[in-house]
């Protein structure tokens, strides 16, 4: 397990100005999983696994490594980052270069405390190599290896101290696409095999969907939402969240009935939300609808069976992506994107109907 509670952390920058980089960051995560920083660029991710790696010392809150309190503010207690058997890869990877694999590997065991034993560490290091597939690399210079090769390299030597616990810093973002999708897999499969408590930290909302556990969404410095992968991306509770994890149209619209089957009125229509959203009749909101979950149907086709919502609107353009066809379409007063299947395209100017699930109508409060 570890629990971070109340993280604190500003930084006067030279101008005077101060920032936030954690303004109350707290968690809770259980062994073996696999728990996702997902946010913007400067949000707080590298601050908060820094601080629980012990490079970053908060202002305020407390850090426990399972039963081990590493950080207590309070208690001016302050376990250094030698001895909280972490193990980290940077976003540079840090490799030495001018070191072979084998001495990069070997490198954490040879500078800690421990005195470990040549033999030991021979085999130790064996060990991690095998763990990213990189035997017979040994003798490599470091300087000589693939991007991936790094990759693994980096992961290795994090792995050789047997940590309690990974923190893994945008591990792939040095990484070509089709290099990052294959290395996620990997990875993944990886923490899995060894049960190790993993924090991920990237800014890429695919990633953090296709690893994680759970995923918490960063803003501002803080954990506006955290969750299983399907539940931030299918029920996200603001606007933010909604508009950081895949894409989504927003529907501005008023509450005319409240509750679990709600009714929001929007221009030239209603639409039925079967979400329960906590707000109140009047209130102003937003619906969030996923391009994926809207169904394009020729004006005049059959509605699909049910009390679906159904909007009437007309295609203004239509965009080739290969997998799919985007359509921009003008519809209760908004623009639409929907996504349809290539071979069911419509072009420009059609007279379409929009049908979407309650179901998938998210209600969000119109400020968050
Ligand atoms: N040593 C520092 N001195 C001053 N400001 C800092 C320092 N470290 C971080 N910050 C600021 O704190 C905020 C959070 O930084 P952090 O590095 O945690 O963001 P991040 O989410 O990791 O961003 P990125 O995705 O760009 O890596 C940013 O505004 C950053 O400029
Ligand atoms: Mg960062």
């Amino acid at each position: 397990m570890l629990a971070a509670e109340a993280l604190e952390k500003r930084f006067a920058l030279h101008d005077g100005r101060i920032v936030n980089a954690m303004d109350g960051v707290g968690f809770r995560i259980e062994p073996g999983q696999l728990y996702t920083l997902l946010g913007p660029s400067g949000c707080g991710k590298t601050t908060t696994l820094r601080s629980i790696a012990g490079l970053e010392t908060p202002d305020s809150g407390r850090i426990a490594i399972g039963d081990m309190a590493v950080f207590d503010s309070a208690r001016r207690l302050l376990v250094p980052a030698n001895r909280r058997k972490i193990g980290m890869v940077f976003q540079s990877y840090a490799i030495w270069p001018h070191m072979d694999v084998y001495e990069n590997v070997a490198f954490p065991l040879r500078v800690s405390g421990e005195r470990v034993r040549e033999g030991d560490v021979a085999a130790r290091v064996a060990k991690a190599l095998a763990t990213v597939r990189m035997e017979g690399f040994e003798r490599r210079p470091a300087t000589r290896l693939s991007g991936g090769q790094q990759q693994r390299l980096a992961l290795a030597r994090a792995l050789v101290m047997e940590p309690r616990v990974l923190l893994l810093d945008e591990p792939l973002s040095n990484l070509d696409a089709k290099l990052r999708e294959s290395m996620r897999l990997e990875l993944r499969r990886i923490q899995k095999s060894l049960g190790i408590t993993t924090v991920y930290v990237t800014h890429d909302q695919t990633e953090a969907l296709a690893m994680s556990d759970v995923v918490a969404v960063m803003e501002n410095g803080r954990i506006v939402q955290q969750g299983d992968p399907r539940t931030i991306y299918s029920r996200p509770a603001t606007r933010f969240v909604a508009e950081f994890i895949g894409s989504t149209n927003f529907v501005p619209g008023r509450i005319a009935r409240a509750g679990a089957d709600a009714l929001v009125e929007i221009e030239g229509g209603r639409l039925r939300c079967a979400v329960p959203a906590g707000l109140d009749t009047g209130a102003r909101v937003l619906v969030s609808i996923r391009p994926e979950d809207i169904a394009v149907r020729a004006a005049g086709a059959a509605a699909a069976a049910g009390d679906g919502n159904r909007i009437a609107g007309r295609v203004v353009e239509q965009i080739f992506l290969g997998s799919l066809a985007d359509h921009v379409i003008a519809a209760g007063g908004a623009e639409f994107h929907a996504w349809c299947h290539p071979a069911a395209a419509f072009s420009p100017g059609s007279e379409v109907v929009l049908e979407v699930d309650p179901a998938r109508c998210i209600v969000l409060p119109e400020k968050t």
